[in-house]
């Protein structure tokens, strides 16, 4: 058992009303399934508060009128509001935390149980001094269960005390300003009921999802173990249910006020009726120590497998950092969430920005969860295997074959982008051409092909993953048209990860949008072709006959798929870098030290420059990592390979040259940007990659785009720096049948240890700037080969292996050996 670190707790001090909203979003609590903000019991929604409760995947369709047109937009839905619970004294007003004088302060998010205290000191208008002791857990143990407890303390008055505690279904959408002009109305109250005298009953529905949602919830009062002989009274509102509970206090003494809520809704499964399902649940349901203790085991369990240990030699915090994106990403997506058909959303289940939708950040997500609980990636995978019909339509009605995912997937997996988007600098509704993404494909295909790397899963291979590869490819081959004047296939019109570049400079973005050749974009598209054939040699045959008959797929489309994957074209500049797009090289430099003058923060060029009525399409300027994500995906190793079957043969030198070039070149306006330049210069500049990672580990805990993280968490950037830690530090890549190492640690990071899932081997892994130590506890099953630059060496359970470690002096000049070696050995 380690020692109980501060690295384990998230504490704020004192009470800062401008913080509420990003401290609210930093200390959600959730289970996979459902997740409330960290918002104080006693507010409402407004310019400080803002409670929100997700259910994962609880979307719904609204109407909208914008820019004089009707825009359907598909949100996560805003859910009733468990937390209310405010209290008063005789007939003083209702407590609220931005009414009193507050003494003293302290909110703890303690990670590695899962609870959220606050501690507060005030004193009220009257005079009367009042200590509010809460503790708040959203149960990771049962999934429909959350517990509040606040203990209140007469210090200096003696009096009758009310608690005021309710249910509120009246709560709209409202948490993102940029979509307050928007309909945000998507709930219904269909029932307010109380269950006894202790019990409340709320049941709504969504507006077009028709999801019912169901929540029950009990108060009660104790004197430390005693229930307190306490007087109920309901009060029914439209749309609110709320229940008084009196009872004296003498000065000095504390009663401990517990609200104990279930949730259940119309897509459980294993249930009879929601609502019917609610009341049971709170039926059994214990107090909340009896939840609490259930949950602290199902967090320890978590932490078991998920945990990061680190020895840092700067900065302090870079475990608890860490604790927090796991924390937070264990909250998104759990073992709970297998159960149910979603994937990762990219802000989490924490706010309302980009309103709960699905992108391509799941490519930064799925390696921390496919080497850790592989059955949830899985899960996660099904998300999009289910809405590969979907995806199929879409092709067609765009004239492609093949499956064409969404840029933003909600619930049917239809393309949820919005059509208009509002630049808050400038005011003005612009069109969105972000859906031409299309390599948000390539990132599915990627994704499954990674966990089968990290499984060895057969059977979700033949039975679903081929099947998602070879649509892909498909849609590839058919939007790639054939110029025969270069004898190259080109793909024209989509948008590369880089969102600044919609459109060429002066083009109608509606009309013309778009840009040709995105580097990014045709070799990923050439990788899946490759592996889609991979695939179709990997099936048994019988199976692989099946399977082309049923999408009837025959050899001459294969053909062409690999005709294909070796002459799409990719543009480079004339002095070897590799070009971002079709005519990248002719747009103009960008003055990147006159606006970092001029604007305090530049990481929004794209708005800043709308405003100024200029347009970020003229300028060689990147919100994020575009060429550079070819570095993230693939090793140098894979790259010459990927860019030689494509006939243009990549030099070793032209990789730092590259990384270079665009990285002067990046405003880092997404957060995923950090995480991917952090990756790309981990071998070549371990100081400045490290100077990115804890950009990256910052970019919610700092709120560094300055009111961002309030709407929700990255967590693509929190998934990657764990990722980073795990695969990038630790040079873990899964090829081959085997599992290869090759640490390289940054100056400051001492050491890492993990524990690692993979292929069904439990591996505990310790690595520092000297040795390199794999031990695979007995209990896991067959042998698996791992590597340290090119020592192969078998580990069978109950077996320890060592590396000792080139220095990285020695590890460059090894390196350019090798690859020199690996050219001259390509045919
Ligand atoms: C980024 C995308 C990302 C999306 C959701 C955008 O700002 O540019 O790459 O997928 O946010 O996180």
């Amino acid at each position: 058992m380690r020692p109980e670190p501060r690295d384990w707790s998230l504490v704020y001090d004192g009470y800062r009303p401008e913080q509420e909203g990003l401290r609210e979003a930093l200390c959600t609590l959730g289970n996979g399934y459902f997740a409330t903000r960290g918002a104080a019991p006693d507010s409402s929604a407004g310019d400080i508060h803002y409670p929100g409760t997700y259910l994962a995947g609880g979307y719904n369709r609204l109407v909208s009128e914008v820019a004089g047109r009707n825009v359907e937009n598909e949100d996560l839905v805003n859910m009733p509001n468990w937390l209310p619970l405010t209290f008063r004294i005789d007939d003083g007003a209702w407590f609220r935390i931005d009414d009193v004088d507050v003494l003293s302060f302290r909110q703890e998010l303690d990670l590695r149980r899962g609870v959220l205290n606050r501690d507060i000191r005030f004193r009220d208008e009257a005079g009367r001094t009042t200590r509010w002791s809460e503790r708040r857990l959203v149960s990771m143990a049962n999934q429909h269960l959350a517990g509040l407890e606040v203990e209140l303390t007469a210090e200096d008055w003696s009096g009758r005390l009310t608690v005021r505690s309710g249910l509120d279904g009246g709560v709209v959408n409202s948490g993102v300003a940029r979509y307050r002009a928007l309909a945000s109305q998507h709930l219904e109250v269909l029932e307010l009921d109380h269950l006894g005298a202790d019990a409340l009953f709320l049941r709504c529905q969504t507006s077009q999802s028709l999801i019912q949602v169901a929540l029950a919830a009990r108060t009660r009062l104790y004197f430390k173990k005693r229930e307190a002989e306490a007087e109920y009274r309901t009060q029914t509102l439209k749309d609110q249910i709320w229940q008084e509970v009196a009872c004296t206090i003498e000065q000095g003494a504390s009663v401990r006020v517990e609200k104990i809520v279930t949730l259940h809704t119309s897509r459980d499964r294993a249930i009879a009726e929601a609502g019917l399902e609610a009341k049971r649940t709170l039926g059994h349901a214990g107090g909340f120590d009896d939840l609490l203790a259930a949950h602290e085991i199902a967090w320890r369990h978590l932490w078991d497998d998920c945990d990061i240990e680190l020895i840092d030699g700067t900065a302090e915090d870079t475990e608890l950092k860490l604790h927090v994106h796991i924390f937070h990403l264990l909250q998104t997506a759990s073992p709970h969430t297998i159960e149910f058909d979603v994937g990762v959303p990219a802000r989490g289940w924490h706010g309302e920005a980009y309103r709960g939708h699905i992108f391509w950040d799941e490519l930064f997500i799925f390696p921390f969860l496919s080497l850790r609980i592989p059955t949830l990636t899985r899960a996660l995978l099904h998300y999009r295997y289910r809405r590969l019909p979907e995806a199929r339509r879409a092709a067609r009605a765009a004239g492609y074959e093949g499956a064409m995912f969404p840029w933003q997937s909600g619930s049917n997996g239809r393309e949820e982008t919005q059509h208009l988007h509002l630049n808050p600098n400038s005011g003005r509704w612009n069109p969105d051409n972000s859906y031409r993404q299309r390599h948000i494909n390539s990132a599915i295909a990627y994704n499954v092909w990674q966990y089968y790397q990290a499984t060895d899963d057969h059977e979700f291979i033949y039975a679903y993953g081929a099947e998602l590869l070879l649509e892909i490819a498909r849609f590839w081959a058919s939007i790639a048209v054939y110029n025969a004047e270069i004898d190259r296939y080109e793909i024209k019109g989509v948008m590369g990860p880089d969102e600044y570049h919609t459109a060429y400079p002066g083009a109608d973005p509606e009309m013309e949008g778009g840009i040709d050749n995105n580097a990014y974009t045709n070799v990923m598209a050439s990788w899946v072709l490759t592996r889609a054939l991979d695939v179709l040699e990997l099936l048994p045959k019988e199976h692989c006959i099946q399977l082309c008959e049923r999408i009837g797929l025959d050899l001459g489309e294969t053909e062409r798929w690999y005709d294909i994957s070796r002459k799409l074209r990719v543009p480079f500049h004339d002095d070897g870098i590799i070009c971002q797009f079709e005519g990248y090289e002719k747009l103009t430099e960008f003055d990147w030290e006159g606006y970092r003058k001029k604007y305090s923060d530049i990481h929004r060029l794209d708005r800043i420059l709308e405003a100024e009525d200029d347009d970020v399409n003229r300028y060689k300027a990147s919100k994020q990592a575009d060429v550079l994500m070819l570095f993230y995906l693939f090793t140098a190793d894979e790259l010459y390979l990927i860019f030689e079957r494509l006939g243009y043969p990549l030099a070793p030198e032209s990789i730092p040259r590259n990384i270079d070039y665009y990285i002067g070149r990046t405003s880092h306006g997404s957060t995923l940007s950090s995480v991917a330049h952090s990756w790309v210069l981990a071998r070549s500049d371990r100081s400045r990659s490290w100077r990115h990672f804890r950009c990256a580990l910052d970019s919610d805990i700092t709120d560094v785009q300055g009111g961002t993280t309030p709407e929700g968490i990255h967590v693509g950037a929190m998934a990657g720096t764990i990722d980073l830690i795990q695969r990038c530090y630790i040079g873990i890549e899964m090829r081959a049948n085997a599992l290869h190492f090759d640490p390289a640690l940054p100056d400051d990071l001492h050491q890492i240890k993990v524990r690692l899932r993979y292929r069904r081997q439990v591996l505990d892994i310790e690595a520092d700037h000297d040795t390199l130590r794999i031990g695979s506890p007995s209990f896991t099953s067959t042998p698996i080969k791992v590597a340290y630059r090119g020592h192969y060496r078998d580990l069978a359970p109950g077996e320890v292996c060592q590396f000792r470690l080139i220095k990285p002096e020695d590890r460059d000049r090894d390196e350019n050996r090798a690859m020199g070696a690996a050219k001259e050995a390509k045919p």
